[in-house]
């Protein structure tokens, strides 16, 4: 038997590329390759980029730069750029970096068999195209292999939001949901395969609409899959939050007491110069419905600083709506300009300033996480073990709340979901023993 081709494959950016990488390397496993964690002995390699912010697109190029001795040792190399950046740069990939062979867009990586196939010894291949065709169709079906407890799942993708800041709407394209039918057949054999709880993830997945009760239906139907015991979701806008899933947090036992919503902004002349179409008022009232479904909700949230015309006044309210909605958990970014969106052509708000900015709001998101995450001490939660931890036999998982929980007991094994009394907070993680 001819020995296996080695794919290397590093994923950048949000949970979505950590799925569209799985389902990549299922892709070219059907093309007898097999994944391998360095790059020295791949006979491919894939990078799926990000584009959200500049830092992390640019990271792209110094990371190929990196591959050119490989690639002049080993000729038969093939390099690919997949992912957002692919989308949004295409060819000027190839221009930039002559050694890449492979170009592939998140919406046309069901063709990257036929990529690697089309190029090589010189040759390029391109496909950034929206295509007509489900990829989800078009790709087989996932191998039957064991996996760990938890997994990611894409039910939408795309965005019609146009924050004036976001090139999602650009890269990931228009919005398009699963047809349930096929997330439910996907749910199924994810359990089957050993997993207890699924993230289901969207770039504006409470969007979803394919299911005639949008993402709170198909929430309802997979809760009644055997052996699935958690449910999660994201990330979602505020504006598509609809009374049956604020409902859902309260009556699905499954879907976790977890919502990433964010907000971005506190000011309403910042949210709408960035197109957000909320107020900060409207997103306070919201998360009050939310918290009276669901009153032990941990809200986790989005926040960016420096957008063009942000004054100090505008910031002072951004902190404002942070001390009054509490979050559990918290990205802040300072803004970055990307080409081709709105925001762009707008001037900026002095770096100095908007660094300033960045480390006003993280002090107060991080004594947030922290104060917290200490009160669990003394309570009881629910963890999902997923791994080993870093001391001898330790297990690490889980919460309800997605705080990472440690406990050593050498009753607890991977992917078991276990009663826990939390004894102690760290920085970044909780410490308990089984109840
Ligand atoms: N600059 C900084 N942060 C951004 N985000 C999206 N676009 C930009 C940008 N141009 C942030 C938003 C979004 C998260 C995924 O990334 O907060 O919710
Ligand atoms: Fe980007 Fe989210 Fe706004 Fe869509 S809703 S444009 S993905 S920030």
């Amino acid at each position: 038997m001819a020995e296996a081709k080695k794919l290397y494959i590093k994923t950048y950016g949000c949970q979505m590329n950590v799925y569209d990488s799985e389902r990549m390397a299922e892709a070219m496993g059907g093309q007898g390759y097999v994944q391998t964690d360095s790059p020295d002995d791949a006979d491919m390699i894939l990078l799926n980029t990000c584009h959200i912010r500049e830092k992390a697109a640019e990271k792209v190029y110094s990371e190929l730069g990196r591959f050119k001795g490989l690639k002049a040792a080993k000729p038969d190399l093939k390099i690919g750029v997949a992912g957002c950046v692919a989308q949004a740069e295409g060819e000027e990939i190839v221009r930039r970096q002559p050694m890449v062979d492979m170009v592939v867009g998140p919406q046309s990586y069901h063709r990257l068999p036929a990529l690697a196939e089309a190029s090589g010894g010189g040759t390029k291949a391109l496909d950034t195209d929206f295509p007509e065709e489900d990829k989800f169709a078009a790709l087989k079906s996932r191998p039957k292999t064991a996996r760990g407890p938890t997994a990611f799942l894409t039910v939408q993708e795309g965005c019609d939001k146009f924050c004036a800041f976001c090139v999602v709407p650009y890269t990931r394209g228009a919005e398009v949901s699963r047809p349930a039918a096929q997330v439910m057949t996907e749910a199924r054999d994810l359990v089957e395969r050993g997993v207890r709880e699924i993230t289901l993830l969207g770039q504006n997945v409470n969007a979803y609409h394919g299911h005639d009760g949008g993402l709170a239906g198909l929430i309802r139907d997979l809760a009644g899959i055997d052996g699935l015991d958690r449910i999660r979701f994201t990330t979602s806008h505020p504006n598509d939050m609809d009374d049956d899933l604020i409902a859902a947090h309260g009556e699905v036992e499954k879907l976790m007491p977890y919502l990433h919503l964010p907000v971005q902004a506190g000011s309403d002349r910042v949210l709408k110069a960035m197109n957000r179409k909320h107020t900060a008022e409207s997103y306070v009232r919201l998360i009050e419905r939310l918290r009276a479904a669901r009153p032990d909700l941990l809200l986790s949230g989005d926040f960016i600083v420096g957008f063009p015309g942000e004054t100090e006044e505008d910031f002072a309210a951004t902190m404002a709506l942070v001390e009054e909605v509490r979050y559990g958990q918290c990205y802040s970014f300072k803004y970055s300009a990307r080409p081709g969106t709105p925001a762009a052509e707008r001037a900026t708000v002095p770096a100095a300033e908007a660094d300033d900015r960045l480390q006003r709001l993280q002090a107060l998101l991080n004594r947030q996480q922290r104060e917290i995450q200490d009160a669990m001490v003394g309570q009881e939660v629910k963890v999902l073990f997923e791994r080993a931890g870093r001391m001898p036999g330790q297990m690490t998982g889980k919460s309800e709340y997605l705080h990472a929980v440690h406990v050593t007991d050498p009753e607890i094994a991977k992917g078991d979901l276990r009663r826990v009394r939390i004894v102690e907070s760290a920085p970044n993680s909780l410490a308990g023993e089984l109840v």
